[in-house]
């Protein structure tokens, strides 16, 4: 596949079969992640792979949290506890969790925030072209400092993650702005 197919043919796919995918599929999207650009190459992140029962673990994580802390104001308008439940379900189906940890650094939020915003495009687009679904994931957040002490990896902050799967559906493209409505030439 191209790059322009990779691009538009991308979903965030949130139903997935019960099929597993091989470490080698794995390992090809992480090493795609792996050859993204950083700010000053600092290439911030680390990948831990999790799945079976610690991946339904953190989801059980996240749904529990949503238990115990209510909406706020501005959490209700995001529609958090929808959001994370759905997330935290869609974990469950898929049989890969990548967790992409980004060193702790003040120094480089920024940076290294986009860097590791180009890492995930990387792997998702590299799992379209193998026909493998993915979801970029930020729900985590709420239980990233506990997931991470879990898995030992308290120095580090879990960033965001990626279910990986046999996709089970195939969704139109979500809708985007207008280019026009978006830029602007001087
Ligand atoms: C940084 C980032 C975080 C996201 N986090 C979540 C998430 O936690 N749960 C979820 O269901 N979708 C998540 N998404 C998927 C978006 O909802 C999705 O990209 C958007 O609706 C557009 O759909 P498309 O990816 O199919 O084009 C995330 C996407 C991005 C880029």
């Amino acid at each position: 596949m191209n790059t322009i197919n990779a691009i538009e043919n991308r979903r965030s796919i949130i139903n997935f079969k019960i099929d597993k995918i091989s470490k080698d599929i794995v390992e090809d999207i992480l090493n795609c992640g792996r050859l993204a650009p950083s700010a000053k190459n600092r290439q911030p992140w680390s990948f831990v792979i999790v799945q079976d029962e610690i991946k339904n673990k953190i989801a059980d994580m996240m749904i529990d949290y949503t238990i115990k802390n209510d909406d706020s104001i501005e959490r209700k308008k995001i529609g958090y506890k929808s959001s994370v439940n759905s997330t935290a379900n869609v974990i469950k189906q898929a049989p890969i969790l990548i967790l992409v940890f980004k060193e702790k650094n003040d120094d480089w939020t920024v940076g290294d925030n986009l860097s590791i915003g180009a890492c995930v495009e990387n792997m998702c687009l590299r799992a379209t072209d193998l026909e493998i679904g993915s979801l970029w994931i930020r729900d985590i957040v709420y239980v990233s400092e506990d997931v991470a002490k879990m898995l030992g990896h308290g120095d580090l902050e879990l960033n965001c993650a990626v279910s990986l799967g046999v996709p089970n559906q195939s969704p139109k493209q979500r809708p985007r702005k207008e280019l026009k409505d978006i830029m602007e030439w001087y």
